[in-house]
């Protein structure tokens, strides 16, 4: 079963056409890597997924059913959820409280909080729970701001999984980690993800190699392959498009 479906879809921004008919399937429970050189529509095929823009022509569908024309919060709320390149935190909130207000809005009460009130226990409890997970419980007290990049990207992806996301995108996200800081946050990304269904845009060949069950190569605007891993790194054409020149340290 496919977690999420795109077929068809194009996007025109005035005379320029940035997507130009992408098929995709992403089965659920998979991590799936979406790499290609820079300018080839990456993040623009994700806008589409997460539904800031509308796209052009195409159609794309959730858990089987069609989510084309939906608005970002009814996206997200069917389990969808998009953690951007820079992360879209509150510097003054603490750890605890991000995690707090994120699992709220899973709970559909954010508009009725005094009705939470009762279940502060239950609630207290699972934050703690993913503060562990997170490897955030010593940080828990401290601002967004005063968090490193890592954590600042740990928590936002926390955040979307504690909120009940199930399928992810991620656009980017150990751009602006260091190697060690990389290195600690993949075994931790895989671990999150686990049973989800994880879609994310990389270019760090090492982390796609490691976490990725499948690899999508989009080239100016069209899918060039959709395969293992292997088969990506076998593949002439792609070789050709893409892994050629970021061995050559222009990805
Ligand atoms: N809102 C927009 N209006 C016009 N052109 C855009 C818009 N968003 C992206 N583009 C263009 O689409 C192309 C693909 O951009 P993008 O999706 O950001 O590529 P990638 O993420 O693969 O690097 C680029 O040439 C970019 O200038
Ligand atoms: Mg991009």
């Amino acid at each position: 079963m496919n977690a999420l479906e795109v077929a068809g879809l194009h996007q025109r921004f005035g005379a320029t056409e940035v997507l130009r008919g992408v098929n995709l399937e992403v089965r659920a429970g998979e991590r799936l890597a979406l790499i290609g050189p820079n300018g080839a529509g990456k993040s623009t095929l994700f806008n589409a997924i997460s539904g800031l823009h509308a796209p052009s022509a195409g159609e794309i569908r959730l858990n089987d059913r069609a989510i084309t024309r939906l608005p970002v919060h009814q996206r997200h709320r069917l389990g969808l959820a998009r953690s951007f390149q820079i992360s879209q935190l509150f510097p003054r909130l603490t750890v605890r409280d991000h995690l707090r207000c994120a699992a709220c809005w899973q709970d559909g009460q954010g508009h009725r909080f005094w009705r939470l009130l009762g279940r502060q226990q239950a609630l207290n409890a699972r934050v703690g729970q993913w503060l562990d997970r997170l490897g955030l419980s010593a940080r828990a007290e401290h601002t967004a701001a005063e968090l490193s990049y890592a954590e600042q990207r740990t928590l936002d992806i926390g955040m979307a999984l504690i909120g009940g996301a199930q399928v992810l995108l991620l656009d980017e996200p150990t751009a602006g980690m260091s190697r060690s800081e990389t290195a600690r946050f993949v075994p931790l990304l895989r671990e999150l993800t686990e049973g989800k269904t994880l879609l994310m845009v990389e270019h760090d060949m090492g982390v796609v190699f490691e976490l990725a069950d499948r690899i999508a190569v989009l080239v100016q605007g069209e899918l060039l392959a959709c395969d293992t891993p292997q088969a990506v790194r076998a593949n002439p054409a792609v070789q050709r498009a893409y892994l050629g020149q970021a061995e050559g340290g222009a990805p």
